[in-house]
């Protein structure tokens, strides 16, 4: 693994367990650093990040119909296989630059940690490559709503996060359960969470 990955997996492991250590600076750090990769996103990573998400989709299930919520959206290369499953599909992402690429119908410039969005109104959250601010995803997800996770590159993946963990965030920030389904893909990895 590139230690810059594992630099970044040691992040995404604390903001899952521990999102009050996210600052603004942070934020902005982060915002940055993805609007100067933005032009040039989609001609290095486009061809191998939607595979491994399809997979999830393909054999995750069952799914509830209804709403979805995207964050860490991006350029919107994974928006398009979201709006296949789930109508309509609400793109979220903290940098300006990403954002302003991607083709989704309904977009929100957000930060992930404050969700700007109303409890229980999204039967699925999406997050492929994002970081996991377990408490804001159990905030929005409706009452039998799912959680796909997905990592294009699996455990090399600077946002990969292990089941396990993701369970474990998610258990405390909801003060409840929770199951995962998980696989490999590709180069890939992903993971459908729901709670007990
Ligand atoms: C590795 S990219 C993945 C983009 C897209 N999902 C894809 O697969 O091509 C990570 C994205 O997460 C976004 N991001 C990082 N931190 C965020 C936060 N706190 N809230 C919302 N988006 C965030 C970045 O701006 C970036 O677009």
């Amino acid at each position: 693994m590139r230690a810059e990955a594992a630099q970044s997996q040691e992040r995404a492991r604390r903001l899952a367990l521990e999102p009050g250590t996210w600052s603004r600076d942070e934020a902005a750090g982060m915002a940055a650093e993805f609007d100067a990769m933005a032009a040039s996103w989609e001609g290095d990573r486009g061809g191998y990040r939607p595979p491994v998400l399809a997979d999830a989709l393909a054999r995750g299930g069952p799914f509830p119909a209804g709403r979805a919520v995207e964050i860490a959206s991006g350029t919107g290369l994974l928006t398009e296989l979201i709006a296949a499953h789930w109508q309509p599909v609400l793109a979220v992402d903290l940098s300006r630059g990403m954002l302003a690429r991607s083709p989704a119908r309904h977009r929100v410039q957000a930060d992930a940690s404050r969700l700007p969005l109303p409890d229980g109104c999204a039967n699925a959250v999406v997050i492929g490559d994002g970081p996991l601010f377990a408490g804001e995803v159990a905030r929005v997800m409706a009452d039998g709503a799912v959680l796909v996770w997905s990592n294009a590159l699996g455990t090399g993946a600077p946002f990969h996060l292990r089941a396990e963990l993701l369970i474990d965030a998610m258990t405390a920030a909801a003060g409840r359960a929770w199951d995962a389904t998980t696989s490999e893909a590709y180069w890939g990895s992903w993971a459908v969470l729901r709670a007990r």
